[in-house]
């Protein structure tokens, strides 16, 4: 799949909703309700952090969702790639870009979002065609108003920016031209998913669904 390709299928998974929650998950029996109450929430596209040991198994039992969008983040390695794709993951995501990740990406056809911070990370992946990236770790790196100052000399790239945000700044980055959606965990939180109170995280994903740039 070429970087074109890639980025037209990572543009359709960012405009399914303002917001992709970005999931830690510790315990594979939380991987299937949490998918429930985040869809019934209206969030449907659901990045899986490939971070805990039972991440793989959580992105096999997750796709089997009806409604749910399910794709592996912090991507790092090409044997990352083959695993998520081979767990069922529609689409990737990465703190950055490696040659050797976006060769396996292209290889294993996972549209990716590849992280990028500085216009030059930016343009050497607009270079090969990726239009759609993501910028992390977004608050931490510059925020909204380094992100808004990016767009003006490179508008071609639409951006998913995660780290650091929240229901406090998020509509501070929706409001970008440059923004597709944003990335974020606050939708999950660990005690919630202790508690198994799989009604209060659909209500965070309908607070996070109905948020508007
Ligand atoms: C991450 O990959 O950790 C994401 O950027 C999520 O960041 P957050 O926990 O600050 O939302």
């Amino acid at each position: 799949m070429t970087p074109t390709e890639q980025s037209t299928r990572a543009l359709a998974v960012c405009r399914l909703a303002p917001v992709v929650p970005v999931l830690v998950i510790d315990d594979l029996a939380h991987a299937v309700p949490l998918a429930q109450a985040l869809v019934a929430g209206c969030l449907p596209a659901l990045e899986v952090t490939l971070r805990t040991p039972c991440a793989l198994d959580a992105i096999r039992a997750m796709s089997q969702v009806p409604g749910g969008v399910v794709g592996a983040g912090t991507l790092l390695t090409p044997a990352d790639v083959k695993a998520a794709k081979a767990a069922g993951a529609t689409f990737g995501v990465s703190p950055g870009a490696t040659q050797r990740l976006l060769d396996a990406c292209a290889e294993h056809d996972l549209p990716l979002l590849p992280g990028a911070v500085t216009a030059s990370e930016v343009m050497a992946l607009l270079e090969m065609g990726y239009t759609v990236q993501k910028f992390f770790p977004a608050e931490q790196a510059g925020g909204a108003a380094f992100l808004k100052s990016i767009g003006a000399p490179i508008p071609q790239v639409g951006f998913c920016p995660t780290g650091g945000i929240s229901l406090k700044n998020a509509t501070d980055y929706l409001s970008l031209k440059n923004v597709l959606c944003v990335g974020g965990s606050w939708v999950a939180p660990k005690d919630d998913m202790a508690r198994g109170d799989w009604a209060a995280i659909t209500t965070l994903a309908a607070e996070a669904a109905g948020l508007r740039g």
